[in-house]
């Protein structure tokens, strides 16, 4: 059993309760590889941003999850050696389905948890939900739960409606789960397709698809039952154009990709929303960089050589997030 407090990492309590007080959200970046934390560092410092690095089951089992755990502890030194004196890191895992693995989390220096029982049953989804709580907080490990399920990309816009968090349910579900931040559904969805071309109307001037607003209502509904408390948003990629396209010039084929328009997300950032999850961006900004790199330099075989413009773009991207459009930065 190791404590993420020897670690140095921290749990979201006291960053959500200044988040939610300051009218911004803190960014949760998914990490698979070395590159990707070390662009999270970088960025989360020179922006003095606090930052939520966080651990799919898939990324576990890509990465290794001892070794994915030794890199969340080497961000926290590896940000003091970049001239932060204290940093604000949390380990988190996204998406958790079990107990077993939220408290294998934990007992492995994990500061945070998500139990995402969204597609059970409501009695059940507090029971798990409610288990989940009991032991991370022993350890003052912080939980996040859901309520309401993430459309895919095949519901209509219209059904979706049906899926989304039901602000009714929010106070029960809260008290009795005892969750420190609630994940919840107003129309994002994961990936780089969030909509599809019939969901969207397209900009007479760009020809580019605008994906339906989000269910700021229902968002505003659920901040007045239950005020101050942590709003989770999952599926928060904007799947930026540019990148899109530098995929498509060089090889890649991702047609009519698209994702939350940044001005919404920095609508939500000011309200309870204080956690704001992107992962596809990160992937995107990835790929851009290394299908443009081995395109124009096709005798290039040392993944150095095109891996560090990846992790420059990754932290431009991270950079651009953080301030333009969550403003989480200048609070260290
Ligand atoms: O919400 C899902 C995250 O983007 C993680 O995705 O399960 O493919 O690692 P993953
Ligand atoms: P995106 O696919 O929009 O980046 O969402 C990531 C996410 O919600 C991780 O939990
Ligand atoms: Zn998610």
């Amino acid at each position: 059993m190791v404590s993420y407090k020897e670690l140095g990492l921290v749990n979201t309590r006291e960053m959500f309760a200044k988040a939610v007080k300051g009218g911004y959200a803190i960014p949760a970046f998914n990490f698979n590889t070395m590159e990707q934390m070390q662009a999270i560092v970088q960025a989360a410092v020179e922006t003095k941003s606090p930052v939520i690095m966080q651990v799919s089951k898939g990324a576990r089992n890509y990465a290794n999850a001892t070794i994915l755990r030794y890199m969340a502890q080497g961000a926290v030194e590896y940000a003091k050696e970049l001239g932060c004196a204290n940093p604000q890191i949390v380990l988190h895992l996204d998406h958790g389905d079990t107990f077993e693995l939220c408290k294998d989390c934990i007992d492995m220096g994990f500061s945070s948890v998500m139990i995402d029982g969204s597609s059970l049953p409501y009695e059940e989804n507090i029971a798990l939900a409610s288990k989940v709580v009991e032991y991370a907080h022993k350890y003052d490990v912080t939980v996040e739960a859901e309520l309401g399920v993430l459309a895919g990309v095949e519901d209509e816009v219209s059904s979706a409606v049906s899926h989304y968090t039901k602000p009714e349910e929010v106070i029960d579900f809260s008290q009795r789960t005892g969750c420190d931040s609630l994940a919840i559904s107003i129309g994002t969805s994961h990936g780089a397709y969030k909509f599809t071309p019939a969901q969207c109307t397209r900009d007479p001037k760009t020809g580019k698809l605008v994906p339906p607003p989000l269910a700021f209502d229902i968002l505003h509904e659920i901040e007045k039952k239950l005020p101050g408390f942590p709003i989770v948003l999952h599926g928060s990629s904007s799947v930026p154009q540019d990148e899109v396209d530098t995929i498509n010039k060089f090889g890649g084929k991702l047609p009519d990709a698209v994702g939350i328009p940044e001005e919404q997300l920095r609508e939500a950032s000011k309200s309870a929303v204080c956690k704001i999850n992107i992962d596809s961006d990160s992937r995107l900004a990835m790929t851009a960089a290394i299908r443009k790199y081995l395109a124009e330099n096709p005798g290039h075989f040392d993944p150095r050589q095109y891996l560090k413009p990846a992790r420059e773009n990754m932290k431009k991207m991270y950079i651009h997030k953080i301030v333009n459009v969550l403003g989480s930065n200048d609070k260290l």
